[in-house]
């Protein structure tokens, strides 16, 4: 396996001194002169011509002091200053450190900030992470990190919001790590063994896995219709996170975890099927959040659900045109084998409705094709039942700059996804159009009277234009900063 982050980081007061350092980043506004630490010194000419904007940056040697050399960042202006701006910042450093094989940086914050200083704070730790974090690769001989050691050293509050961010930050890093992770390496079995190693590092979660036969007897014949031609059995991971003290609110996340997705019967054409391994990042964003809620303990309840299966082709797979039954007794007629994330996150709502009972419920999926050329990859569709639950939603995408914008669901659509032998079918007819919408419509159907609201990430859970913290044809982590951001306001 190739190398995750394994820098270690610290935390300074502004009146300790500035100790041996490779890198010193400044973070600095606009329209003020950067303002160094005392002993530090770069040339005048560098501090003078720099104005402040936002990704502006200018990369110096030091003349004299603890530094070898210093990288001035623009935070543009303030008041409060631009979250994204701050992420993006702090990534840009985390870059420059490895690019130039510094050890060490030390980042120099002298800002006061007032209310907003624990956001500032969070949006640097968080940016910092997320840059740092490097591709998981399966090379002979893997590249090391060289960035070992970050100190930051800033106001109380500014480094406690970096704390917070850093590990919100390892969350989305995780997810990352399981999106990449080709095909064959992260199969249905080892998402559960994800899930076990997140719920042994907390006293807090605890983590079991539905196998096949369990799942025959709750009488999961939508999920197990996808399992059918793979060799790799499915499994239904259930994390649950308890806080110390009894909580007001329980969530519950579903995450669809189809490890891969060749389409089965009705195969995939070949080209870019390989990008097929990030069917899983729903499940992989439910496994970062809940990685990030062992550090963050914060007063809610969550409940994580990932049906995870692989969907392939084979002389036991499910047909077109197959029917199967779910476990809340709705009948789906298979018309098309590709539409098989809704076949497994049936069943998991179904569950979540039935036994876990949540206040409010949440699935995220690479759901359809259609929402990438609805929204394209910089916004996550959300539909669902409860408008109050996808503005909330709406507004932690404003926060977290993980952007989400309301598709609908309205009874044309379910009444499309009616079938003609079985209840339901799993696609909706040619002529209709909208399949994130019908996606959404056929889930409606597992949900009960729960407010619930699926996220559509098929745009953003890969291929996203760069933020310096994330982008290109790599996983994007999405959804744990979003998840982290809603369940943290729901006390
Ligand atoms: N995993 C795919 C959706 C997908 C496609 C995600 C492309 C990201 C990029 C899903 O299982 C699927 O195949 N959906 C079909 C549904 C259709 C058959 C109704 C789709 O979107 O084409
Ligand atoms: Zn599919
Ligand atoms: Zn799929």
């Amino acid at each position: 396996m190739g190398i995750a982050c394994s820098m270690k980081i610290s935390f300074k007061t502004l009146s300790a001194k500035v100790t041996k350092t490779d890198l010193l980043v400044l973070l600095s506004p606009e329209g003020k002169t950067p303002k160094l630490p005392s002993g530090v010194s770069i040339p005048k000419s560098v501090a003078t011509s720099f104005l402040g904007k936002s990704r502006e940056t200018r990369f110096t040697d030091a003349i004299d002091g603890p530094a070898e050399r210093v990288l001035l960042i623009g935070l543009g202006k303030g008041k409060p200053f631009d979250l994204e701006t701050v992420r993006r910042a702090a990534a840009i450093a985390a870059q420059k450190a490895e690019k130039t094989d510094a050890a060490s940086v030390t980042f120099w914050v002298d800002l006061k900030l007032g209310k907003s200083a624990e956001d500032f704070g969070q949006a640097l730790g968080e940016g910092l992470v997320m840059g740092a974090h490097r591709l998981v690769d399966f090379k002979r001989s893997p590249k090391k990190s060289s960035l070992k050691r970050v100190v930051i050293q800033s106001s109380k509050e500014i480094s406690s919001g970096a704390k917070t961010g850093a590990i919100v930050g390892e969350g989305n890093t995780f997810a990352r790590r399981l999106q990449d992770t080709p095909a064959n390496k992260m199969r249905p079995k080892d998402m559960v063994a994800e899930a076990r190693k997140i719920a042994k590092g907390s006293p807090r979660i605890t983590a079991k896995a539905l196998d096949e036969k369990a799942m025959k007897k709750l009488g999961m014949g939508s999920l197990l219709s996808v399992s059918r031609g793979s060799s790799e059995p499915a499994y239904l991971i259930h994390l649950v996170y308890k806080p110390a003290k009894k909580a007001k609110r329980k969530i519950c996340l579903v995450g669809k975890g189809l490890t891969f997705d060749s389409g089965g019967i009705s195969i995939k054409p070949s080209a870019r099927m390989d990008e097929m391994k990030y069917d899983m990042s729903g499940g992989a964003a439910v496994l970062g959040t809940f990685h990030a809620l062992a550090g963050l303990n914060p007063d809610v309840e969550v409940h994580g659900l990932v049906p995870t299966s692989e969907n392939m082709p084979d002389a036991s797979s499910v047909k077109p045109g197959d029917v199967v039954t779910a476990s809340n007794g709705l009948t789906i007629e298979v018309l098309n084998t590709d539409a098989e994330g809704r076949l497994i996150l049936a069943d998991a709502l179904a569950y979540a409705e039935k036994t876990i009972k949540p206040d409010a419920m949440i699935d995220l999926a690479t759901l359809t094709g259609a929402v990438v050329v609805a929204l394209g990859h910089e916004l996550t569709g959300v539909m669902g039942n409860s408008k109050t639950l996808s503005d909330e939603l709406v507004a932690s995408g404003q926060t977290t700059g993980e952007l989400v914008w309301p598709l609908p669901i309205i009874d044309f659509h379910k009444e499309d996804m009616k079938g003609s032998v079985g209840d339901l079918k799993n696609i909706g007819s040619p002529s209709t159009g909208a399949g994130s919408c019908t996606a959404g419509a056929f889930l409606s159907n597992f949900v009960g009277e729960i407010p619930w609201a699926h996220l559509d990430i098929a745009g953003t859970a890969w291929g996203a234009t760069s933020r310096d913290y994330q982008g290109g044809p790599v996983g994007t982590g999405v959804g744990v900063r979003l998840l982290v951001d809603y369940l943290k306001k729901q006390k």
